[in-house]
């Protein structure tokens, strides 16, 4: 996808991967990105591209409101997300479930709201940023497989959908290979 003149919005965007996807966005020309964080406070741009708006993925009234504010978005990363390293049969359990509610349900229900968003602007592209973690085995990264996975085979489904429909095209990274 060209991002020229493309208006973006990345979840997670006060570090990390995150703020990194919103500085090559303006490299590439990007016309707008709103760049979003639970603490918007912490969001440290100095391009007057850049708009900060709140976003907690586990607090869907700021899902919507964002979703709301950011209604020419074209391009939405879903980037935010957390490693407990909490085992799936030892660890806490309460660990687990926030890695599930933070990078299933909380990236889902990011989509969900976004969706109508991108279907206005004419259609549009969802990168969800995943990890090579869901294709294998390792300690304390089980939660890591299961969120990545699900959240892998959910955009898969969601792609053809998306396709049949003439909607939003969807992008994951990495790509699942093809066995
Ligand atoms: N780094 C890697 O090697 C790697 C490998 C594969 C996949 N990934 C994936 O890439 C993405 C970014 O990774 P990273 O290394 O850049 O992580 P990071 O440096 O830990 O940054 C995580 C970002 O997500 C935000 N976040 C966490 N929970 C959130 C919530 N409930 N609502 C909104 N934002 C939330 C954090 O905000 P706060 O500052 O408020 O905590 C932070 O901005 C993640 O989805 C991760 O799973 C990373």
């Amino acid at each position: 996808m060209n991002v020229t003149d493309r208006i973006a919005l990345v979840t997670g965007a006060n570090r990390g991967i995150g703020r990194h996807f919103v500085l090559e966005l303006l490299d590439r020309g990007a016309s707008k990105v709103y760049a979003t964080a639970r603490r918007p406070e912490t969001l440290a741009f100095d391009d007057t591209r850049v708009v900060p708006l709140r976003l907690d993925l586990l607090d869907h009234e700021s899902v919507t409101a964002a979703a709301a504010a950011a209604g020419e978005v074209s391009l939405l990363v879903n980037n935010a997300g957390i490693t407990t390293g909490a085992e799936l049969v030892t660890g806490d359990l309460a660990e687990i479930r926030r890695e599930m509610d933070t990078h299933f349900w909380g990236t889902l229900d990011v989509i969900r709201a976004f969706s109508p968003v991108l279907a206005g602007n004419g259609g549009g592209a969802i990168v969800n940023v995943l990890s090579a973690l869901s294709w294998f085995a390792s300690p304390g990264a089980g939660g890591v497989r299961r969120r990545q996975g699900r959240r892998v085979e959910h955009d898969e489904r969601r792609t053809t959908r998306a396709r049949r429909s003439g909607h939003a095209r969807s992008r994951s990274t990495p790509r699942r290979r093809r066995h």
